[in-house]
């Protein structure tokens, strides 16, 4: 029988309690997942009607089962949480978001002056404000 840490990459007594739920988590939104995919195949593929709705029916219940997981994983993981809530229920084209937010990180320093400058605060304020 496979214990609760199968699948760990390093030893169980180098990681914390904390990198070991997450774990958990991980692998069990993979399994829910799979699931999803298993299901909708199968409900795809089903000759009978009433199995298929049945199969369609369970597959989303593992929908939910992902999201519950993953929103708890989100709220134990600030970098997760960050990406989710830079892509997810967007509309613009996704590369296009990714475009916008590594223009936004790569040369933050410099935009912000170039906004402010642009803005009403102007750069001469800026300078008189550092002199
Ligand atoms: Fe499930």
């Amino acid at each position: 029988m496979a214990s609760s840490s199968a699948g760990l990459h390093e030893p169980e007594d180098r990681l914390s309690s904390e990198a070991i739920d997450r774990h958990r988590a991980i692998v069990s939104i993979m399994e829910e997942l799979e699931a999803v995919d298993w299901y909708d195949q199968r409900a795809a593929a089903a000759d009978d009607p009433e199995l298929a709705g049945i199969l369609a029916h369970n597959r989303d219940e593992e929908k939910e089962h992902a999201a519950m997981t993953l929103e708890w994983l989100r709220r134990q993981d600030p970098g997760l949480n960050e990406q989710l809530r830079r892509y997810l229920f967007t509309t613009a084209p996704v590369l296009e978001v990714e475009a916008q937010a590594s223009g936004s990180e790569g040369d933050s320093g410099a935009q912000a002056v170039a906004a402010e400058g642009a803005g009403s605060l102007g750069i001469g304020s800026l300078k008189e404000v550092a002199s």
